[in-house]
């Protein structure tokens, strides 16, 4: 897989196995095809009793980019990323379960992304009166985290060899603990 992308079908695995989260991104911008597609992937998502409890909120506004990275951890590096898809959660009780569909939804949105070349980032939202002001959310929501989007700067997404993770035989148990 290169910086572009399209160099032909990506496999699921090559896509997992390049994902990583980046942190910091070009300038140059994510194509509206490819936005569409990995803005697919996550409306795809299964959910419990496919309830669906999620919206998306696409920001590409350089000045709602710049505002939403101070509402988060890990806005995406020095300079805001080129696309921010902010995820929103129901409240009350819906709440906590939606948050299981929601990591479900972060990672077809990572791996859709991966597949096209394009890297992602986690960021906890820290300050929601901020990203309602942002984004207008209504009340009754929450805006748990961004999904950053854009090229990585440097190392194009490319499949890890050796990727910083608990070992295998550590994480897996066969039949019993
Ligand atoms: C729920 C969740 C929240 C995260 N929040 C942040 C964050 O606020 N800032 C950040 O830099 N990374 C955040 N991360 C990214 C993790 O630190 C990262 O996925 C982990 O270190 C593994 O690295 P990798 O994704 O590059 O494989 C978050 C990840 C998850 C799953």
């Amino acid at each position: 897989m290169t910086e572009q992308g399209g160099t032909g079908p990506v496999t699921a695995w090559e896509a997992i196995a390049s994902r990583r989260d980046v942190r910091e991104f070009a300038r140059r911008p994510v194509a509206d095809s490819d936005l569409e597609q990995i803005l697919e992937a996550g409306r795809r998502s299964p959910s419990s009793r496919n309830t669906q409890p999620w919206d998306f909120v696409v920001v590409t506004d350089p000045q709602q980019l710049a505002s939403l990275a101070k509402a988060a951890t890990g806005g995406g590096g020095p300079a805001p990323p080129p696309v921010i898809i902010a995820l929103i959660a129901p409240g009350g009780e819906r709440r906590q379960r939606a948050l299981y569909d929601l990591g479900q939804v972060t990672m077809s949105i990572m791996l859709a992304a991966a597949g096209l070349g394009i890297g992602s980032g986690h960021a906890s939202v820290t300050d929601q009166d901020l990203a309602r002001q942002v984004l207008g959310f209504p009340e009754d929501r929450s805006c748990p985290f961004l999904i950053t989007l854009g090229y990585p700067v440097g190392r194009p997404l490319a499949p890890i060899r050796h990727p910083a993770r608990r070992p295998f035989a550590e994480v897996v148990h066969r039949g019993h603990w």
